[in-house]
């Protein structure tokens, strides 16, 4: 009973990696099955907590040194699609310097990712919001937000 029990979960777990892949590509389906820098960081520089209009939360934690993010990290509620583009926001946003930090979008993410089905494009933006959101944080806290 319990072999059987298992092949079924393994058969449909085969199902859902298939059409996951299917759908979504490579780079996607991949960064699904091992979302990097997920997790909350304590003592974060900048931090941002933003919902979206599909109900799902992100948050983006940024610490800085040298004016470089030294590390970047999410953490999200929300789909599969939101992981993946929280882990790609956290990973673009690491090495970056301020400027170049300021100009990683939404699109940034969706290029990297080869698109996202229509329905969970927004999942980017939301990624990309929120990591802009931690930049503004950050450049409040530190009184660096005049930009230069
Ligand atoms: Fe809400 Fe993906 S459906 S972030």
């Amino acid at each position: 009973m319990e072999d059987t029990l298992d092949k079924f979960v393994a058969e449909l777990q085969a199902e859902i990696n298939r059409g996951t892949l299917e759908t979504y590509g490579e780079v996607v389906f991949k960064r699904w099955q091992e979302p990097l820098y997920m997790g909350r960081m304590a003592l974060a520089d900048g931090y941002a907590r933003v919902t979206g209009s599909c109900g799902d939360t992100m948050e983006i934690f940024l610490r800085f040194e040298e004016g470089q993010v030294k590390e970047a990290s999410f953490w999200t509620d929300g789909c599969a699609s939101s992981m993946v583009c929280g882990s790609y926001a956290a990973e673009l946003a690491r090495g970056k310097t301020l400027e170049e930090l300021s100009n990683i979008t939404g699109k940034t993410i969706l290029d990297i990712l080869g698109g996202l089905p229509d329905h969970d494009r927004h999942c980017a933006f939301l990624a990309a919001e929120t990591l802009q959101k931690a930049l503004e944080h950050y450049l409040n806290v530190t009184g660096k937000n005049e930009r230069t």
